[in-house]
């Protein structure tokens, strides 16, 4: 059946609805040696006859009588594919998923009311994780567009840097460094830190400017979540590099402060990435319009 087409599918259940060569010719503007020809193609794909002719009328063996219930049942499903297309062409339906790094968790899926309340028909899922999640993601091919901080060299992808992600140095409000300006690397090598757990994308960038500077902090607790971490600052167990986007009107944020230390911020940037060559569906492009768009007015606000 491998060899069989979509066109002499069509031709043979012309004909066998019509049970004659003749008429289903005439409704599919070909000519009768055609449509004979088709169906000559499709009986030798099948290996066993489809029609016999009994005095001037055609009837369908065994066998035909199977394929036209399949053909039925396959432009059944193309009928309704070519109406599920339309919708998402229309938007009125279809699925979003996305998968975003920590950071971004607190600008994303604020994003997404005002998205959804355009798009109502749109289900959308949205997966949180770190660095290495999402390059894992991104090889299995799991989500439609991913953000990232850090766009990777070893997969082919197609990447668009949308807004600033500067990591920042971030202690109690009230800590002794807090009034001071330029604090040097060394000076803060001095307190205890709190890390990001291996994987993540912050802890990479954070590890990369102390190694370049030869400076080596002490690590007294890792953990893996920014929230984690900031409740643990606001605790007093520590200084840690988080994004600036972590600092939400929260409990928590408002009870840290942004030290000034010389070689920050850690200037970042999140991309919007998605693997070359993959065709992204109609939602996926207009939700990605719509990032760009909100990034834009969010960095002039
Ligand atoms: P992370 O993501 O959760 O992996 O640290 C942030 C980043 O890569 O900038």
């Amino acid at each position: 059946m491998k060899q069989a087409t979509l066109h002499q599918l069509k031709v043979f259940e012309a004909a066998a609805r019509h049970g004659s060569f003749t008429r289903a010719a005439e409704e599919l503007f070909l000519t009768q040696p055609t449509v004979s020809m088709q169906v000559k193609q499709l009986t030798k794909a099948v290996g066993l006859p489809l029609f016999e002719q009994v005095g001037k009328r055609l009837y369908l063996t065994e066998a035909g009588k199977e394929l036209f219930t399949t053909c039925r049942a396959i432009f059944e499903q193309l009928a309704q594919l070519e109406m599920t297309v339309a919708d998402l062409k229309g938007l009125k339906q279809g699925q979003l998923r996305l998968a975003v790094i920590t950071t971004a968790k607190y600008f994303v899926p604020r994003l997404l009311g005002p998205f959804c309340q355009r798009y109502p028909g749109i289900d959308i899922s949205l997966q949180v994780t770190n660095h290495s999640g999402i390059l894992e993601r991104l090889t299995d091919n799991l989500d439609d567009l991913y953000v990232m901080s850090q766009v990777p060299e070893h997969l082919d992808v197609v990447f668009q840097p949308f807004l600033d992600n500067p990591l920042v140095v971030l202690a109690p409000a009230n800590h002794p460094l807090a009034n001071e300006k330029n604090i040097s690397l060394s000076r803060l090598a001095e307190e205890p830190f709190i890390m990001r757990e291996p994987g993540s994308g912050t802890r990479k960038a954070v590890q990369k400017l102390f190694a370049a500077h030869e400076i080596s902090v002490e690590v007294k607790l890792e953990l893996g979540s920014n929230e984690a971490i900031k409740q643990a600052i606001a605790g007093g167990l520590g200084l840690s590099v988080l994004s600036r986007h972590t600092l939400t009107p929260d409990g928590a944020s408002s009870e840290l402060t942004v030290l000034d230390v010389e070689h920050f911020p850690i200037h970042r940037n999140w991309y919007v990435v998605y693997p070359n060559g993959k065709q992204l569906s109609v939602v996926a492009r207009t939700y990605l319009e719509y990032l760009l768009d909100a990034a834009k007015q969010f960095a002039t606000s």
